[in-house]
């Protein structure tokens, strides 16, 4: 049973004529959402779902590493479809670029796929993030089976470290609650991952350059062999820029961190 009160059929009503087959499943408990739906689709069952966790045992960051949230404290959900963009790269902008618009004034974007509250020109704390993973699509070699997992802080939590201290959408908005935050972000997400499906990463690119936090901050990627530049927006392909020594440089995948001034 949910301790929380869920909008599964709202949004059933609002997401299913958008993407037929679609189901809502609201849980308590479970090891990730997103590996919940990747297992299933691995094993044949490839429908589309919206999937959330009030608590995720096992929670999935990107690179590897775990991602923690408290229960009743954050949203963690995973929307699961086949997919079929023909160029995957900026995807996790757009999503970032749905989610940020879908949400009270305030939040900025830290590529590639991080929500930042932010504090100042350049600087913030991270608010939520996103993964996105893919399966093969049984009996479909052309699709695949797109997971979007995104996890939200709500509530404030205290931290241990006053420099990892985290942002939360209480901050901008203290009533906002989980499933009001689900219920704002389910619809435009799925309308962009749609668009982006059909136009690619075209008609984000300058509204991700709204929400940049890294545009003009000095950062450094996390390479081996890290690059250090100005942030220079990103290209039409969702590329971030970086205007270094040796010119304006384009960086595909990775991370990068804000440097101090
Ligand atoms: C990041 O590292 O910033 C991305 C975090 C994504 C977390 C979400 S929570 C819902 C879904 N299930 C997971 O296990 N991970 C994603």
């Amino acid at each position: 049973m949910t301790t929380l009160h869920w909008p599964c059929e709202t949004l059933w009503e609002r997401l299913e004529p958008l993407c037929p087959g679609l189901s809502v499943e609201a849980v308590a408990e479970v090891d990730s959402t997103s590996t919940r739906l990747l297992e299933r689709a691995r094993a044949g069952d490839a429908a589309p779902c919206l999937m959330v966790a009030e608590h995720q045992r096992a929670g999935r960051g990107r690179q590897g590493r775990p991602w923690a949230s408290q229960a009743g404290a954050s949203l963690t959900f995973s929307l699961g479809l086949p997919y079929a963009p023909r160029d995957w790269s900026g995807l996790s902008l757009a999503v970032g670029v749905a989610l940020a618009e879908a949400l009270p004034a305030g939040i900025g974007l830290k590529w590639p796929n991080d929500l930042w509250l932010l504090d100042g020109a350049g600087r913030g704390r991270k608010l939520g993030g996103i993964l996105i993973e893919t399966t093969g699509l049984q009996g479909n070699p052309a699709g695949r089976y797109a997971l979007v997992g995104v996890g939200l802080n709500i509530r404030p939590v205290d931290a241990p470290d006053a420099r990892n201290r985290v942002g939360a959408l209480q901050e901008l908005d203290a009533t906002l609650t989980a499933p009001d935050v689900l219920q704002r972000v389910a619809l435009p997400l799925l309308a962009a991952l749609l668009r982006f499906e059909s136009e690619g990463f075209d008609p984000f690119a300058d509204r991700f350059a709204m929400l940049d936090v890294l545009r003009g901050v000095p950062v450094r990627t996390s390479h081996e062999d890290p690059l250090q530049g100005i942030g220079a927006g990103v290209d039409r392909k969702g590329a971030l820029l970086l205007q270094t020594a040796a010119g304006v440089q384009a960086i595909e995948s990775g991370e990068v961190s804000v440097r101090p001034c």
